[in-house]
């Protein structure tokens, strides 16, 4: 987002020089002092014109709130609509309006680019349902929503990004073609060229080898904590479930995060929750009237904020896999599917269990070895019957981070991919394990699900950019 100060010191510097200074809104709204002689640029977001004055907002995505500009309706031109593209120049003065600050008295406006208001499907003071604008994925960033929310997305990742540079993670660009399946679900999208799925004959792979889009950077990043201690990847991740719910994601982002000499599943835990707390209070200072836009508008339950607050102020709760069985066993409701030891918790359940816990954060740990990818470090209380693996689990959201101890022992690895067949395939993965192996664990977070949480977003389609792609089935 633009920092205010830029625009001001271009203000100073221009203050000699005949030539407009150009302020973004933001910069407008947020000046202290009048100015003579500024432009500014964007889209006309609505359009007054009374007998004496022709009043204009615009909007070019810097902020939430648009920049009120006053004019002489002599001013006004057939193709000044809503929509279109506009450069206003003038003079920057104190607004007698309590709701802003400042106002632009237009000298010029040069229409840049003409809308058709007649055929833009987003229409002047409507506030139009998530459902509507995801219909034109290529003009709904010029709604107030998901310009809020593109804002809030770009915070979010500027943030993410600091909390693991201060806190002396060196950042991985983690491949996206690879060969492995890092999370053995067969949920993968094959990459071919487009000659090979054409000509159906016997495949030729491009990479000689069958070769997919990551499902997940770990695998790459344990490499990576093998020789720089504590390594992070934020990236597009994909994954080929069939699934047309409100919290999966064909092409998603997902924020991972390997330490190594790492003994216990208490610091990944540890990590997460500094993660989720650091990005949110960031989040929620650096952009508090789109984040507001979203609680009052969007979350359905709109105490959000609020409960956002209380959260970031305690601890996240800590339970076991088995203490999660027995609360659901003991629920007095009945699920579809019957909470039984050794099963995978189903959305019913992640969603009790975050009730029964008072709506805030659990972290539910030490899952069933024969549940979890083959990565996961036995705990060895009993024969291969638990895995010291985490999930954080959050209302209205389920699973929000996955994470784990990785299994540094190479005997038990071994074995493991033996048992898998696997063992060739990951031959180099043994090497880690034979040349300097450490303790060490991490996690991932769904950048998408981390977003829906905070802002109460139901759809997880909602909060990315484009959602074409995202689901298996297109819009
Ligand atoms: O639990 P997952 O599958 O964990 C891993 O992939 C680990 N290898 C990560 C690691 O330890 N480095 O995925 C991590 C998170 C989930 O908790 C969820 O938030 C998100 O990624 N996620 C999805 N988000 C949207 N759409 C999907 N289809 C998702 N699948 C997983
Ligand atoms: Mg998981």
């Amino acid at each position: 987002m633009l920092g205010a100060r830029g625009g001001w010191r271009a203000l100073r510097r221009c203050a000699s020089l005949p030539r407009a200074v150009r302020l973004r809104v933001r910069e407008a709204l947020g000046a202290r002092e009048p100015a003579e002689a500024v432009r500014v640029q964007g889209w006309v977001r609505s359009v007054r014109s009374q007998k004496e004055v022709l009043f204009l907002h615009i909007n070019d995505g810097s902020s939430l709130e648009s920049l009120q500009v006053v004019a002489d309706p002599s001013l006004e031109k057939k193709d000044l609509t809503f929509g279109s593209a506009v450069e206003v120049h003038g003079k920057l003065v104190k607004s007698p309006h309590r709701m802003q600050n400042m106002e632009l008295q237009a000298e010029t406006i040069h229409v840049v680019g003409p809308c058709d208001i007649w055929s833009f499907p987003l229409k002047m003071k409507e506030r139009h349902p998530l459902e509507y604008v995801r219909q034109f994925p290529h003009l709904r960033c010029r709604n107030n929503t998901l310009g809020a929310l593109l804002r809030i997305r770009s915070e979010a990742t500027a943030s993410i990004h600091s909390f693991f540079q201060d806190n002396g993670y060196v950042h991985i660009h983690t491949p996206i073609i690879t060969s492995n399946d890092c999370e053995g679900a067969g949920e993968l999208f094959q990459i071919e060229t487009s000659r090979e799925a054409k000509e159906s004959v016997e495949k030729s792979h491009f990479f000689n080898v069958p070769a997919f889009l990551t499902v997940s950077g770990q695998l790459h990043l344990e490499v990576m904590a093998g020789a720089f201690t504590h390594v992070f990847t934020f990236g597009p991740t994909f994954r080929a479930e069939n699934s047309q719910s409100r919290r999966h994601l064909a092409e998603f982002y997902m924020v991972e995060a390997e330490l190594s000499f790492t003994e216990s599943l208490q610091d990944i835990m540890q990590v997460m929750e500094d993660l989720f707390k650091t990005v949110t209070s960031t989040v929620l200072s650096r952009c508090p009237r789109d984040v507001e836009l979203f609680h009052k508008y969007i979350a359905p339950a709109q105490k959000t904020k609020d409960r956002l607050e209380q959260i970031l102020k305690h601890k996240f709760m800590i339970i076991s896999y088995s203490e999660a069985v027995e609360i659901l066993k003991q629920a007095p409701q009945t699920f579809t599917f019957k909470p039984e030891w050794g099963c995978d918790l189903q959305t019913e359940h992640e969603k009790y269990l975050v009730k029964h816990c008072g709506e805030v954060p659990v972290f539910v740990v030490n899952y069933p070895y024969d549940l979890k990818p083959f990565y996961m470090r036995d705990n060895e209380d009993g024969p291969q019957h638990t895995v010291a693996a985490v999930d954080l689990l959050v209302p209205g959201v389920g699973e929000l981070c996955g994470g784990s101890l990785r299994e540094e022992r190479l005997p038990f690895l071994e074995s493991r991919l033996q048992r898998l067949g696997l063992t060739d395939a990951y031959q180099w993965y043994l090497d880690l394990r034979k040349f300097g192996s450490v303790p060490h664990g991490g996690f991932g977070m769904g950048f998408e699900r981390y977003l829906q949480y905070i802002l109460g977003v139901d759809n997880i389609k909602d909060v990315i950019p484009f959602p074409r792609f995202s689901h298996s089935c297109l819009l």
